[in-house]
Protein backbone atom coordinates (compact mmCIF):
# COMPACT_ATOMS: atom_id res chain seq x y z
CA UNK A 1 0.00 0.00 0.00
CA UNK A 2 2.52 2.67 -1.17
CA UNK A 3 2.09 5.96 0.64
CA UNK A 4 5.02 7.89 -1.17
CA UNK A 5 5.60 10.97 0.73
CA UNK A 6 4.07 13.85 2.64
CA UNK A 7 1.74 15.55 0.21
CA UNK A 8 0.41 18.81 2.24
CA UNK A 9 0.37 20.01 5.95
CA UNK A 10 -2.52 22.47 7.47
CA UNK A 11 -2.67 24.45 10.41
CA UNK A 12 -5.23 26.07 12.04
CA UNK A 13 -3.18 29.04 13.62
CA UNK A 14 -4.56 32.56 15.22
CA UNK A 15 -2.29 35.18 13.44
CA UNK A 16 -2.65 34.94 10.09
CA UNK A 17 -0.30 37.80 8.87
CA UNK A 18 2.36 36.38 11.52
CA UNK A 19 2.29 32.66 10.21
CA UNK A 20 2.29 33.60 7.05
CA UNK A 21 5.64 36.14 6.95
CA UNK A 22 6.89 33.09 9.34
CA UNK A 23 6.33 30.49 6.06
CA UNK A 24 7.56 33.49 3.52
CA UNK A 25 11.40 33.56 5.85
CA UNK A 26 11.58 29.98 5.12
CA UNK A 27 11.87 30.43 1.74
CA UNK A 28 8.23 28.70 0.41
CA UNK A 29 6.69 29.84 -2.62
CA UNK A 30 3.74 31.81 -1.69
CA UNK A 31 0.78 30.97 -3.32
CA UNK A 32 -2.38 32.30 -1.97
CA UNK A 33 -2.89 34.94 0.99
CA UNK A 34 -5.23 36.94 2.92
CA UNK A 35 -7.69 36.65 5.63
CA UNK A 36 -8.97 33.50 5.14
CA UNK A 37 -5.99 31.55 4.76
CA UNK A 38 -2.62 30.88 2.83
CA UNK A 39 -0.84 28.23 0.76
CA UNK A 40 2.70 27.80 0.74
CA UNK A 41 4.32 25.58 -1.85
CA UNK A 42 7.63 24.17 -2.26
CA UNK A 43 9.83 23.39 -5.54
CA UNK A 44 8.32 19.40 -5.27
CA UNK A 45 4.61 20.60 -5.31
CA UNK A 46 3.58 20.02 -1.68
CA UNK A 47 1.84 22.32 0.13
CA UNK A 48 1.84 24.02 3.47
CA UNK A 49 -1.69 25.37 4.07
CA UNK A 50 -2.47 27.89 6.91
CA UNK A 51 -5.95 28.43 7.94
CA UNK A 52 -8.05 30.23 10.93
CA UNK A 53 -8.14 27.81 13.63
CA UNK A 54 -11.55 28.18 14.16
CA UNK A 55 -12.83 27.48 10.29
CA UNK A 56 -15.38 24.58 11.24
CA UNK A 57 -14.37 23.02 7.82
CA UNK A 58 -10.80 21.95 9.81
CA UNK A 59 -10.53 18.49 11.36
CA UNK A 60 -10.08 18.77 15.09
CA UNK A 61 -6.85 18.20 16.87
CA UNK A 62 -5.96 16.52 20.18
CA UNK A 63 -4.66 20.11 21.57
CA UNK A 64 -6.52 23.51 21.08
CA UNK A 65 -4.58 26.49 19.83
CA UNK A 66 -2.11 26.72 17.12
CA UNK A 67 -1.04 23.60 15.51
CA UNK A 68 -0.80 21.29 12.28
CA UNK A 69 -4.41 20.07 12.17
CA UNK A 70 -4.22 17.72 9.09
CA UNK A 71 -1.05 15.56 7.37
CA UNK A 72 -1.94 14.75 3.71
CA UNK A 73 -0.07 11.60 2.68
CA UNK A 74 -0.01 11.47 -1.21
CA UNK A 75 0.13 7.89 -2.52
CA UNK A 76 1.59 6.57 -5.79
CA UNK A 77 -1.89 6.17 -7.88
CA UNK A 78 -6.03 6.12 -7.92
CA UNK A 79 -6.04 2.45 -7.06
CA UNK A 80 -4.03 2.72 -3.78
CA UNK A 81 -6.44 5.84 -2.74
CA UNK A 82 -9.31 2.90 -3.06
CA UNK A 83 -7.17 0.90 -0.93
CA UNK A 84 -6.24 2.65 1.75
CA UNK A 85 -10.42 3.93 1.85
CA UNK A 86 -11.63 0.24 2.18
CA UNK A 87 -8.79 -0.69 4.87
CA UNK A 88 -9.38 2.28 6.95
CA UNK A 89 -12.98 1.98 6.18
CA UNK A 90 -13.30 -1.45 8.07
CA UNK A 91 -12.41 0.05 11.65
CA UNK A 92 -13.18 3.79 11.54
CA UNK A 93 -14.91 6.87 9.44
CA UNK A 94 -13.15 8.20 6.21
CA UNK A 95 -14.91 10.80 4.38
CA UNK A 96 -13.82 11.88 1.04
CA UNK A 97 -14.44 15.64 0.11
CA UNK A 98 -15.21 16.81 -3.55
CA UNK A 99 -11.46 16.73 -4.30
CA UNK A 100 -11.60 13.16 -4.55
CA UNK A 101 -9.28 13.20 -0.82
CA UNK A 102 -10.19 10.68 1.79
CA UNK A 103 -9.97 11.74 5.46
CA UNK A 104 -9.79 10.03 8.73
CA UNK A 105 -7.88 9.60 12.33
CA UNK A 106 -5.13 7.45 13.20
CA UNK A 107 -5.13 5.56 16.52
CA UNK A 108 -3.33 8.33 18.81
CA UNK A 109 -6.22 10.90 17.34
CA UNK A 110 -4.31 13.08 14.83
CA UNK A 111 -6.14 13.98 11.42
CA UNK A 112 -4.57 12.64 8.48
CA UNK A 113 -5.69 12.32 4.77
CA UNK A 114 -4.31 10.97 1.81
CA UNK A 115 -4.64 11.87 -2.05
CA UNK A 116 -3.00 10.77 -5.17
CA UNK A 117 0.68 12.73 -5.40
CA UNK A 118 1.10 15.13 -7.61
CA UNK A 119 5.39 15.57 -7.13
CA UNK A 120 7.10 18.03 -9.24
CA UNK A 121 10.47 18.06 -10.64
CA UNK A 122 13.35 19.90 -8.63
CA UNK A 123 17.09 20.28 -8.62
CA UNK A 124 18.64 21.99 -5.40
CA UNK A 125 21.85 23.47 -6.11
CA UNK A 126 24.45 20.91 -5.43
CA UNK A 127 26.44 22.73 -2.59
CA UNK A 128 30.04 23.14 -3.96
CA UNK A 129 32.83 22.70 -1.69
CA UNK A 130 36.36 22.46 -2.40
CA UNK A 131 39.05 19.79 -0.07
CA UNK A 132 41.79 17.86 -1.22
CA UNK A 133 41.38 16.39 -4.70
CA UNK A 134 38.13 17.84 -5.13
CA UNK A 135 37.92 21.21 -6.50
CA UNK A 136 34.09 21.78 -7.22
CA UNK A 137 34.83 26.26 -7.01
CA UNK A 138 37.14 27.81 -8.88
CA UNK A 139 37.56 31.07 -9.63
CA UNK A 140 34.57 31.76 -7.68
CA UNK A 141 34.22 32.60 -4.13
CA UNK A 142 31.56 32.03 -1.85
CA UNK A 143 28.52 34.60 -2.60
CA UNK A 144 26.29 35.54 0.42
CA UNK A 145 23.21 33.68 0.62
CA UNK A 146 20.26 34.60 2.23
CA UNK A 147 16.30 33.30 2.05
CA UNK A 148 17.09 30.21 0.93
CA UNK A 149 14.50 27.95 -0.96
CA UNK A 150 13.81 24.72 1.02
CA UNK A 151 13.10 21.32 -1.49
CA UNK A 152 10.38 19.77 -0.07
CA UNK A 153 8.81 18.50 3.32
CA UNK A 154 10.65 15.69 4.18
CA UNK A 155 9.15 14.64 8.10
CA UNK A 156 6.26 14.96 10.73
CA UNK A 157 6.63 14.25 14.40
CA UNK A 158 3.88 13.72 16.88
CA UNK A 159 4.00 13.54 20.58
CA UNK A 160 2.00 10.57 21.67
CA UNK A 161 1.11 9.23 25.11
CA UNK A 162 3.24 6.43 26.14
CA UNK A 163 0.31 3.82 26.51
CA UNK A 164 -1.01 4.22 22.85
CA UNK A 165 2.46 4.43 21.22
CA UNK A 166 2.56 0.48 20.33
CA UNK A 167 -0.97 1.03 19.12
CA UNK A 168 -0.52 4.27 16.96
CA UNK A 169 2.75 2.73 15.55
CA UNK A 170 0.57 -0.99 14.62
CA UNK A 171 -1.49 1.61 12.64
CA UNK A 172 1.04 3.24 10.53
CA UNK A 173 3.15 0.12 10.13
CA UNK A 174 0.45 -2.71 9.60
CA UNK A 175 -2.29 -1.10 7.89
CA UNK A 176 -0.54 1.71 5.41
CA UNK A 177 2.77 0.01 4.47
CA UNK A 178 4.97 2.53 6.63
CA UNK A 179 8.68 0.93 7.86
CA UNK A 180 10.35 0.62 11.53
CA UNK A 181 13.82 2.14 11.02
CA UNK A 182 14.57 2.28 14.75
CA UNK A 183 12.39 1.77 17.64
CA UNK A 184 13.84 3.67 20.68
CA UNK A 185 12.33 2.73 23.85
CA UNK A 186 12.59 5.55 25.72
CA UNK A 187 12.39 8.18 22.30
CA UNK A 188 9.92 6.91 20.14
CA UNK A 189 9.31 4.67 17.41
CA UNK A 190 11.06 6.07 13.86
CA UNK A 191 8.82 5.34 10.64
CA UNK A 192 9.77 5.87 6.53
CA UNK A 193 7.94 5.06 3.49
CA UNK A 194 8.56 1.83 1.60
CA UNK A 195 11.56 2.05 -0.91
CA UNK A 196 14.25 4.15 -0.61
CA UNK A 197 13.02 5.99 2.68
CA UNK A 198 14.38 9.21 4.48
CA UNK A 199 15.35 7.58 8.01
CA UNK A 200 12.07 8.82 9.40
CA UNK A 201 8.85 10.51 7.72
CA UNK A 202 6.93 9.84 10.30
CA UNK A 203 8.27 9.79 14.01
CA UNK A 204 5.65 8.52 17.25
CA UNK A 205 7.87 10.14 19.77
CA UNK A 206 7.17 9.24 23.72
CA UNK A 207 9.91 10.71 25.76
CA UNK A 208 8.82 14.09 27.96
CA UNK A 209 5.06 13.08 26.29
CA UNK A 210 2.15 14.59 28.53
CA UNK A 211 -0.40 14.87 26.20
CA UNK A 212 -0.93 13.72 22.39
CA UNK A 213 0.19 16.92 20.26
CA UNK A 214 2.52 18.02 17.19
CA UNK A 215 5.68 18.59 17.93
CA UNK A 216 7.34 19.70 14.78
CA UNK A 217 7.64 18.97 10.58
CA UNK A 218 11.15 19.60 8.99
CA UNK A 219 12.05 21.34 5.54
CA UNK A 220 14.48 19.72 3.68
CA UNK A 221 17.75 22.22 2.18
CA UNK A 222 20.39 21.71 -0.47
CA UNK A 223 23.21 21.30 2.13
CA UNK A 224 24.78 21.66 5.68
CA UNK A 225 25.50 25.31 4.39
CA UNK A 226 22.21 25.93 3.83
CA UNK A 227 20.79 25.02 7.45
CA UNK A 228 23.06 27.53 8.80
CA UNK A 229 22.48 29.91 5.94
CA UNK A 230 18.32 29.82 6.50
CA UNK A 231 19.00 29.47 9.99
CA UNK A 232 20.60 32.56 10.66
CA UNK A 233 18.14 34.24 8.26
CA UNK A 234 15.43 33.08 10.46
CA UNK A 235 17.13 34.64 13.52
CA UNK A 236 18.07 37.83 12.17
CA UNK A 237 14.23 37.84 11.17
CA UNK A 238 13.39 37.66 14.84
CA UNK A 239 12.07 33.82 14.54
CA UNK A 240 13.39 32.22 17.89
CA UNK A 241 15.35 28.93 17.39
CA UNK A 242 14.92 26.42 19.49
CA UNK A 243 16.87 23.43 19.09
CA UNK A 244 20.25 23.28 17.33
CA UNK A 245 22.36 23.06 15.31
CA UNK A 246 23.41 20.12 15.18
CA UNK A 247 23.26 16.77 13.93
CA UNK A 248 20.98 14.30 15.33
CA UNK A 249 21.86 10.69 17.01
CA UNK A 250 19.04 8.79 15.00
CA UNK A 251 18.76 9.93 11.23
CA UNK A 252 22.65 11.79 11.57
CA UNK A 253 20.54 14.44 9.60
CA UNK A 254 21.93 18.00 10.42
CA UNK A 255 19.30 20.25 11.98
CA UNK A 256 18.19 23.30 13.33
CA UNK A 257 14.55 23.99 14.85
CA UNK A 258 12.85 27.16 15.19
CA UNK A 259 9.14 27.77 17.47
CA UNK A 260 6.27 28.01 14.52
CA UNK A 261 3.84 30.75 14.99
CA UNK A 262 1.08 28.37 13.68
CA UNK A 263 2.30 25.35 16.66
CA UNK A 264 4.99 23.50 17.32
CA UNK A 265 8.20 24.18 15.63
CA UNK A 266 9.39 23.75 12.09
CA UNK A 267 12.87 22.00 11.75
CA UNK A 268 15.61 23.12 8.76
CA UNK A 269 17.74 19.75 7.62
CA UNK A 270 20.01 17.62 5.31
CA UNK A 271 21.34 15.14 4.76
CA UNK A 272 19.35 12.42 6.56
CA UNK A 273 20.32 8.49 6.37
CA UNK A 274 18.37 6.95 4.05
CA UNK A 275 16.85 2.84 4.20
CA UNK A 276 15.50 0.47 1.70
CA UNK A 277 13.19 -2.26 1.91
CA UNK A 278 15.96 -4.72 3.00
CA UNK A 279 16.40 -2.32 6.59
CA UNK A 280 16.11 -4.74 9.59
CA UNK A 281 14.64 -2.26 12.29
CA UNK A 282 16.72 -1.94 15.30
CA UNK A 283 15.35 -1.51 19.31
CA UNK A 284 16.67 0.96 21.10
CA UNK A 285 16.72 -0.11 25.08
CA UNK A 286 17.69 3.38 26.05
CA UNK A 287 17.52 6.61 23.66
CA UNK A 288 19.70 5.02 21.05
CA UNK A 289 23.44 6.46 20.43
CA UNK A 290 24.74 9.68 21.33
CA UNK A 291 24.48 12.92 19.75
CA UNK A 292 26.96 13.15 16.91
CA UNK A 293 27.48 17.16 17.62
CA UNK A 294 25.36 19.96 19.23
CA UNK A 295 26.01 23.54 19.08
CA UNK A 296 23.32 25.99 20.18
CA UNK A 297 20.34 25.84 21.86
CA UNK A 298 22.02 22.08 22.85
CA UNK A 299 19.41 19.31 24.07
CA UNK A 300 16.52 20.24 25.61
CA UNK A 301 15.89 19.87 29.42
CA UNK A 302 13.17 17.36 28.79
CA UNK A 303 16.22 14.95 26.96
CA UNK A 304 18.68 15.64 28.94
CA UNK A 305 16.63 14.65 32.04
CA UNK A 306 15.39 11.77 30.58
CA UNK A 307 18.91 10.64 28.83
CA UNK A 308 20.23 11.32 32.34
CA UNK A 309 17.54 9.26 34.45
CA UNK A 310 18.40 6.14 31.70
CA UNK A 311 22.25 6.10 32.63
CA UNK A 312 22.90 7.82 29.25
CA UNK A 313 25.18 11.25 29.24
CA UNK A 314 23.94 13.57 26.35
CA UNK A 315 26.17 16.20 24.70
CA UNK A 316 29.26 14.84 23.26
CA UNK A 317 30.52 12.03 21.10
CA UNK A 318 30.48 8.34 22.38
FE1 LIG B 1 12.88 16.26 12.94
Amino acid sequence: MPVTRIESLTFGIADMAEGTRFFEDLGLEKREAGAAGARFRTPTNQSILLRPMEDPDLPAAPESGPTLREVTWGVDSAATLEAIGAELGKDREVKRTSDGVLHARDEAGFALAFAVADPAPAAPERPRVNNYETSTRVNQRVAPRERLKPTRIGHVVYRVLPAVRMKASAFYLERLGFKLTDRSLMVGDFMRLPGIGDHHQLLLMTIGSKEARFDHAALEVAGFDDVLWSGGYMQQHGWKGTWGPGRQPLGNHVFWHFANPCGGEIELFTDMDRFDDSWQPVIWEKGGPRPVWMIGDGIPEVLRQSLAKAGEKPGGPA
